[in-house]
């Protein structure tokens, strides 16, 4: 398999995506709330770049069905329903219904998967699951880390380094990796003991734990707490078996 990684989404604009699976990641904390969504029996979650966007969205969608959700700097947009903290994805605000979210990175992404065979949500509390699935698919693979503001960020190339991994070591696949991913491979192997650590550590990490997050960086670090895999189907982010169905 063909596995080519991007620190930041800066140079993805010109991949060729055409019939190759995409895992997106943003672990902080972006990817980590839409599995805390899904976990939490959400019907759906709608990943879209502005916040104007996401409003008249939700408002098109309508409050019954679907909740509106966002930060920017890492705090709730005013007016919006939730923030970014996965703790805030519960059965009771988001079961059965649509959650619509904007952030700063994160979101930014999906709208460039265009042409793409699949497109999943990778975070660390899903991790297993992500590999499992990138493996059965057997398609060529784009991992596309959202980093920080166009620049690296070590928590989402570590999970990268880790699907990488998990594919290798656990699903005998043989990978033929762009040098980014062989830089992901060995930076994950090098500090897999202690991924919560070099992830507090990381600048983002400070600065979620610096306006009061310090539990969603634990959250975030805690492999395979949230066996969902979200797949893309029209635009929207749903389970597994729920994202096949509309297929
Ligand atoms: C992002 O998309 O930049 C992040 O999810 C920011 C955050 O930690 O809320």
């Amino acid at each position: 398999m063909n596995a080519e990684l991007y620190l930041t989404p800066v140079p993805f604009d010109r991949v060729n995506l055409t019939d190759k699976s995409v895992v997106a990641i943003d672990v902080l904390r972006c990817s980590t709330s839409i599995c805390a969504a899904l976990q939490a029996g959400a019907r759906e979650v709608i990943p879209v770049p502005g916040p104007g966007e996401a409003g008249d969205l939700w408002a098109k969608l309508g409050r019954e069905q679907a909740v509106l959700a966002g930060e920017r700097e890492g705090v709730r947009i005013e007016n919006f329903q939730l923030g970014n903290s996965p703790a805030e994805f519960t059965a009771d605000r988001v079961g059965g219904k649509t959650v619509v979210i904007t952030t700063t990175n994160g979101t930014q992404v999906y709208n460039k998967t265009k042409g793409s065979k699949l497109v999943v949500t990778g975070a660390l509390v899903n991790v297993r699951a992500v590999s499992e699935l990138i493996a059965r698919e057997g398609r060529d693979l784009v991992v596309v880390c959202s980093g920080h503001e166009g620049g690296f960020s070590i928590e989402d190339t570590l999970c990268g380094g880790m699907i990488l991994d998990l594919l290798a070591s656990v699903h005998n696949v043989s990978l033929t990796l762009n040098d980014a991913g062989s830089l992901a491979l060995l930076l994950y192997r090098s500090n897999k003991e202690s991924l919560d650590q070099a992830i507090g550590q990381g600048e983002h990490g400070r600065y979620l734990s610096s306006i009061g997050f310090a539990d969603d960086v634990a959250t975030a670090s805690t492999v395979d707490s949230m066996p969902v895999v979200p797949v893309m189907v029209d635009g929207r982010l749903a389970t597994l078996p729920v994202a096949l169905q509309r297929q």
